[in-house]
């Protein structure tokens, strides 16, 4: 199972996403691969975003050699799921798609239909906040392929 986690900017949400899932996947014994993208270029090969680093360091995950990419049409082919965080990032991924395959791939992060919060204008207690609602719906996409 390949996934990508997708956002805005690929500095906040989504490389902590990315972080989350691989630590959840560790712990149940699954291989998968896990990678993040932002729609947009404003982050091109920047680092995670210094308040989603310092929140993943305090729960055991590393996402310091995080460099921010765009997302782009060629990840639906080398991804099996690509997971948004919210409306925006889901219409963005949603343009993009080619054909009924790739729309088949898209699914928003939380399955409770609710979005994961931009913390980028937020404070310490956003990303925390953040963090919570990451680790909450990671066992769900971990074990996915086992349902
Ligand atoms: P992210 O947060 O999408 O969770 O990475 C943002 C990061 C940067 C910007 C917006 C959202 N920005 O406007 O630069």
């Amino acid at each position: 199972m390949k996934i990508l986690c997708v956002c805005l900017g690929n500095i906040c949400r989504s490389p902590l996403a990315e972080g989350v899932l691989k630590k959840v996947a560790v712990e149940n014994n699954v291989v998968m691969e896990v990678r993040s993208a932002g729609t947009a270029n404003y982050h091109i090969g920047d680092p995670a975003d210094h308040r989603s680093v310092q929140i993943g360091k305090k729960y055991n995950i590393d996402i310091s050699s995080h460099r921010g990419q765009q997302f782009s049409v060629e990840h639906f082919d080398q991804f099996d799921l690509i997971l948004v965080m919210d409306q925006s990032n889901l219409q963005n991924v949603r343009n993009l798609a080619r054909n009924e395959n790739d729309l088949s791939k898209i699914n928003m992060y939380r399955r409770d239909g609710r979005i994961v919060d931009d913390p980028y204008y937020g404070d310490m207690m956003d990303f925390e906040k953040m963090y919570q609602v990451l680790q909450e719906h990671a066992l769900h996409w971990v074990l996915f392929e086992k349902q």
